[in-house]
């Protein structure tokens, strides 16, 4: 039973020390308007998130998803419990979300994905 334990514990703090330092400002948000803005600019009916400079970051961490009220866009520190990133992973249908994968009719590069990861993973601070 202890083995088990620290077998866990060392999982987690594997990968916690994996994600690496990463700003939403310089790495985050770029990709954000480049991808996404494009669709996500006004409040309507693309899942009434509006991504652009000023609100990106305000209308995504802590705030419950049009679709599934019942999950954050993003939750800090848990991507799996994040409805934002559970859409670019192809991953929303199976918690009961709707819609295509984001962005929609293209894909992050594998890089992208991950740093939004570790981003999550680090607590999505607006940094
Ligand atoms: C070509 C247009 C288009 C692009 C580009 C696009 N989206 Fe979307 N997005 C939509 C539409 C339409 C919906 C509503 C239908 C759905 O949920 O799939 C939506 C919904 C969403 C939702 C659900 C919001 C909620 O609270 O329910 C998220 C999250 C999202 N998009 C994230 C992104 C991200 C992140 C990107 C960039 C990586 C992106 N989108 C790029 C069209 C787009």
């Amino acid at each position: 039973m202890r083995k088990l334990m620290i077998f866990l514990l060392g999982c987690i703090t594997t990968s916690l020390s994996l994600a690496k330092e990463v700003s939403f400002k310089q790495d985050i948000l770029p990709v954000l308007m480049n991808r996404c803005a494009i669709c996500h600019l006004k409040e309507d009916r693309h899942g009434y998130l509006v991504i652009d400079e000023e609100n990106a970051y305000a209308g995504l961490v802590n705030i419950p998803s049009y679709t599934l009220p019942s999950m954050k866009r993003i939750e800090p520190g848990q991507p799996d419990k994040s409805y934002f990133w559970l859409k670019i992973t192809d991953q929303h249908l199976a918690v009961g979300g709707k819609g295509w994968e984001m962005p929609y009719m293209s894909s992050l590069s594998d890089a992208e994905i991950q740093q939004i990861h570790d981003w999550i993973m680090n607590g999505a601070p607006d940094n």
